[in-house]
């Protein structure tokens, strides 16, 4: 059975067939498009707060004709000690896939083991593959093809979203940037191999970025970290200085929530609001073809 645990779980094909039926998806949203998951139940299982990937899931799964529980991990049996294991084969007998939140990802691997059911990552402590996705699409759906293109990742380098741009980087060859302070570069073995470079230098990172991205500095788990990661983080910001060492019309973009006045000033966060909300967006779209896809896989049995 397919699951889709990070983003090299597809291939770069597999991953361009999402992101065209997501453009068909996003067109005919509304228009009585085919309800594959009729009859189907899907389970939420979050761990972690969330806004966005909460309510493009939910609203997702249902555009597709299932029914969705939402369980948030301190209501359930789990968040006292109950085995993941035998919460995952409980759920598996009930539901026909599931999406989770989590901390560590072998929470997330054990979980589709013993379940048998599809199981979608939705961020967890290494990696958040449906929100680069979606970035990717929106990159896309502004300024064409990715290929070739030049990402700049400001902030922390060493948390979900940027691994997840790192295998993205590598499937895809676009030219990815990391600039983050020593302590907050990504594991080197992630980076090994490719052509993802990694500075201190956020100036480096910028220069001629035809997209800036940024992520928070505390990311959640880290709470107790928060005053020496504002510390450390500060300066990696995109801001106007920044922006205006990048490409001509560079894209400003983040996976939110946002802080102002840390990762990102108010001022660039609202000029490229139409870019950064089109981003939370488009998790719906991409996130509906990924599952329709998965679900074709599992009906074939691949
Ligand atoms: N970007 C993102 O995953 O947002 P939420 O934490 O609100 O789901
Ligand atoms: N790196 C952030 C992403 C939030 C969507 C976190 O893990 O909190």
């Amino acid at each position: 059975m397919r699951h889709y645990l990070s983003f090299s779980d597809m291939s770069p094909e597999e991953t361009r067939g999402v992101l065209r039926r997501a453009r068909e998806m996003k067109r005919d949203r509304g228009k009585g498009a085919g309800r594959p998951l009729d009859g189907e139940h899907w389970a939420m299982l979050f761990a972690k707060a969330s806004t966005r990937t909460r309510v493009s899931f939910e609203i997702g799964l249902r555009e597709l004709g299932a029914g969705v529980v939402f369980m948030s991990g301190d209501q359930l049996q789990l968040g006292r000690g109950e085995p993941i294991e035998d919460t995952a084969r409980v759920l598996g007998r009930m539901f026909h896939g599931a999406v989770i939140r989590t901390f560590a990802q072998s929470d997330l691997e054990t979980f589709a083991r013993h379940s048998g059911i599809v199981t979608v990552n939705a961020l967890t402590d290494a990696e958040h593959p449906c929100q680069i996705l979606a970035d990717i699409f929106t990159i896309e759906e502004l300024r064409g093809p990715i290929t070739g293109q030049r990402i700049a990742f400001i902030g922390d380098g060493a948390c979900n979203v940027p691994a997840s741009w790192i295998l993205a980087a590598r499937a895809f060859g676009f030219r990815l940037t990391i600039a983050a302070p020593r302590g907050y570069q990504p594991a080197p073995e992630l980076v090994r191999g490719s052509d993802v470079r990694v500075t201190e230098s956020v100036e480096e990172a910028a220069l001629g970025a035809d997209v800036l991205y940024s992520d928070v500095w505390v990311s959640m788990g880290k709470e107790a970290e928060a005053q020496r990661r504002l510390a450390d983080l500060n300066g990696y910001q995109i801001n106007r200085e920044l922006h205006a060492l990048a490409a001509p019309g560079a894209l400003v973009m983040h996976c939110l929530p946002a802080y102002r006045g840390k990762e990102i000033t108010d001022e660039m966060l609202e000029a490229h609001a139409p870019t950064i909300f089109a981003q939370a967006e488009n998790r719906l779209h991409v996130q509906k073809a990924l599952i329709a896809q998965l679900c074709e896989w599992r009906r074939a049995r691949r």
